[in-house]
């Protein structure tokens, strides 16, 4: 049996006690629930974990929003540089928006009042007051680059190692214009107004300097102690490192060979995957098993225990048949160091011909399986969100999925992007400094 002190060394202290509140408090809230539940200096005694995590900031070896609790809300988007065509001018508007971002991360994190944008002028408001009197509510920022800004600066010297475009995997149906971007944002948070206003305070900053290319907008809930459900009500995360474990230090942060400015590290890649829900729901539940190498219900693996019990690849049923199926999700993918932080999305129906709907059916009575079928107007599955020290782990796991994962026919990848994430800052300094000096 799973006990509550297990769950709390699993998933980290910090993060446990988020869970813990929300469980507790029977309330929409994570980490901020824990201090709006005590107050002042009873807070900082009783909870100091919840309380650094509910103030996140830049400031130290690494930038928030990685080995922190996953909160319920995520917004990503991503950016292109404005420029005017010279590596000297492009530093310049770089600096000038890291500097931007650097203080608006600040502010969000914080609570804080938020810097003036390039386009605020004597008499605008620079705080659009929609979050004026409401915590933070575990707010974290974390910014990563794609490869085209490292050209666009032309340093490719001081370019993080790794960093390559990931290569088309059998199956992809990606939009360019829902992939890449010389910049992403990535904001998680725990209250949905409060993260609409840190998106705008990241927009702000933009007149002059970078020009939106794309959002995605997640979220994700778990009961107290529970590893969060994705869409097909897999428990999704099981496998993953514990924040604050060895484990996850070695899976997670870049290695010493990179350049000195990148130590602390590390790169993210994004997919979004659209899944046939409607394909699912009409599967039997030991097929959907079948699929995963796990219990849908449990989590546990299909070899047998509960759900963190460890894998067995060799164990077999009476008719001699392999326990955990030879196409089964988990057993390609099985100890591949990566860590997993993905939201789940739905956006419903989407109106209007989508490029990733390759063929529709007026006559709703013409039907088929799979994310191809009348039911792809409706967008809905996983903002797949990965860390790692290095982007190739991804290429290595998707390459053993793409062609033989037996969840691939409710599967859809139909964006995708790969980007350095700088190390946290000294106080003073703006993310990504070290790239130009
Ligand atoms: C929407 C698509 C996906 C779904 C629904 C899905 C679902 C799952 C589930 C249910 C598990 C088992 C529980 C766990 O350990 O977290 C799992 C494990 C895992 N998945 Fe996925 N996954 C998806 C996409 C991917 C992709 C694109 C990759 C990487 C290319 C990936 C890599 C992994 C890895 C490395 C594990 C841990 C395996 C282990 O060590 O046992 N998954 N996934």
């Amino acid at each position: 049996m799973t006990t509550v002190d297990d769950a709390s060394r699993r998933l980290g202290r910090r993060d446990f006690l988020g869970r813990v509140a929300i469980g507790a408090g029977g309330v929409a809230v994570g980490a901020l629930a824990t201090s709006a539940l005590v107050d002042g200096d009873a807070r900082a005694r009783q909870r100091p974990e919840a309380t650094e995590a509910a103030r996140a900031t830049f400031v130290g070896e690494h930038q928030p929003g990685i080995a922190s609790a996953q909160p319920r809300h995520l917004v990503l988007a991503a950016f292109d540089l404005a420029h005017d065509g010279t590596a000297t001018g492009a530093r310049d508007t770089f600096r000038d928006l890291m500097r931007g971002w650097t203080a608006v991360g600040e502010a969000v994190m914080s609570g804080g009042a938020l810097p003036a944008g390039p386009a605020t002028r004597p008499g605008m408001r620079s705080d659009p007051a929609i979050a004026t009197g409401l915590d933070p509510a575990g707010t974290t920022m974390t910014i990563g680059f794609g490869s085209t800004l490292f050209a666009t600066l032309d340093v490719a010297a001081k370019a993080p190692t790794r960093l390559r475009e990931l290569p088309a995997f059998a199956g992809d149906d990606l939009d360019p214009a829902q992939s890449a971007g010389d910049l992403i944002v990535q904001l998680c948070g725990d209250d949905a107004q409060v993260l609409s206003h840190a998106f705008r305070a990241v927009r702000t900053q933009g007149p002059g300097r970078a020009t939106l290319r794309w959002t995605q907008f997640g979220f994700l809930s778990a009961a107290a102690g529970e590893t969060p459900r994705n869409l097909l009500g897999q428990k999704d995360g099981t496998a993953n490192a514990a924040p604050g474990t060895a484990g996850f230090d070695d899976v997670v942060w870049s290695t010493a060979d990179e350049p000195d400015w990148f130590a602390g590290g590390t790169y993210l890649v994004f997919r979004k995957i659209r899944l046939d829900l409607p394909g699912w729901d009409l599967t039997g539940a030991a097929e959907q098993d079948a699929a995963t190498g796990r219990h849908i219900a449990s989590g546990a693996p299909l070899s047998g225990g509960s759900e963190h019990s460890p894998l067995d690849l060799d164990a077999r049923a009476s008719n001699g048949e392999l326990l955990i199926p030879a196409t089964s999700h988990v057993r390609l993918v099985h100890g591949i160091p990566m860590f997993r932080r993905s939201y789940n999305y739905d956006y419903g129906f989407v109106s209007g011909r989508s490029a990733h709907s390759p063929h529709e059916h007026d006559d709703a009575s013409h039907d088929h399986p799979g994310p191809q079928s009348g039911h792809a107007r409706f967008d809905a599955g996983t903002l797949f969100l990965s860390y790692q020290r290095d982007p190739a782990v991804f290429v290595d796991a998707q390459t053993r999925l793409a062609t033989t994962d037996a969840l691939n026919r409710f599967l859809l990848h139909t964006a995708s992007g790969v980007y350095a994430v700088p190390p946290g800052i000294r106080s003073g300094a703006y993310v990504g400094e070290g790239l130009l000096t």
